[in-house]
Order: structure tokens, then sequence, then C-alpha cells
């Protein structure tokens, strides 16, 4: 087991739903601390930049305008295995293969608009940490 930190969105479909808390909640009561959290509206420039992996997919302009289309909560969690944790407690991207009782199954509304983003990987988690939060941003 090691302690880690993963990166984390709350998309604009749980926004715009309220459900913040709940998921935090998910978050919570599966072993993960929030140790940054800020409440944002992403720049297309920022969205095309944080996506820029997927920047080649036929999805990807939806993608992008799905993220600026409402309020999203971007978040770092801390925790034993963060970044596998986060991934279970999220389930699969797409809400029909999601494990019962994790987020997507339980909230996310199609494989697009599916409520929250988790690293899949340390370097990742280590980028996309940094795309969003300063160091001193953290607190553990
Ligand atoms: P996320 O974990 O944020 O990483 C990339 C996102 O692209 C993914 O969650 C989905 O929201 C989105 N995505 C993946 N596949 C599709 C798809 N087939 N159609 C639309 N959006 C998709």
């Amino acid at each position: 087991m090691v302690l880690e930190r993963t990166f984390s969105i709350i998309k604009p479909d749980a926004t715009r739903r309220n459900l913040t808390g709940k998921i935090i909640a998910k978050f919570e009561e599966g072993g993960l601390r929030v140790v940054a959290s800020k409440r944002i509206h992403m720049t297309r420039k920022q969205a095309e930049g944080f996506y820029a992996v997927h920047k080649d997919r036929p999805f990807f302009g939806e993608l992008v305008d799905f993220m600026i289309s409402g309020p999203v909560v971007v978040q770092v969690l801390e925790g034993q295995n963060a970044i596998a944790r986060n991934r279970e407690i999220m389930g699969a991207t797409d809400p029909k293969k999601a494990a019962p009782g994790s987020i997507r199954a339980e909230f996310a509304e199609s494989i697009g608009e599916n409520s929250v983003h988790g690293s899949d990987a340390p370097e990742t988690a280590k980028d996309e940490i940094a795309f969003f939060f300063a160091g001193s941003d953290i607190v553990g």
C-alpha cells in the first residue's frame, strides 16, 4: 500500500444536479481525503489543454463543449493507492458498465456526461494536479 494523491473533477452534469456533496461523500466513505478543492468554470482553452491527449478522438469537440457547459469542482484526493481506489469509487467510464454503488452507476447520465473524471496513472495524476493546483494549495 502506498499513500498517493490523485486528481478528480466533478463534472458539469453533476454540479447542475447539485450532486457535489453526495459525490464527495462517496470519496470520503471510500477512504479518500479531499486535500485541495475549488469550484471553477473552465475556459475552452483550459478544457482543450486538459484533454489534449484525446484531441484526435471523434468525441473531442463534444467533450470540450460539455466540460465548459457549467461549473466543475477540481480536487486533489489523498489516500492509500488513491489512483486505483478513486477509479473503483468512480466505476467504469460507461455508466452501463459501472459496478453497482459506484459514482457513475448511481449518478452518470451517459458515457460523455459521466459525472466525474479521475487520473489513470501516477504520471497523469502528477500532471493533472499541477494543471490546476500549486503545491501550496494542497493541504494534507
Ligand atoms: P474522462 O475520465 O473525463 O476522460 C475522457 C472523457 O471522454 C471520458 O471521461 C468521457 O467523459 C469522455 N468520453 C469517452 N468516450 C466517449 C464517447 N464515446 N463519447 C463521448 N465522450 C466520451
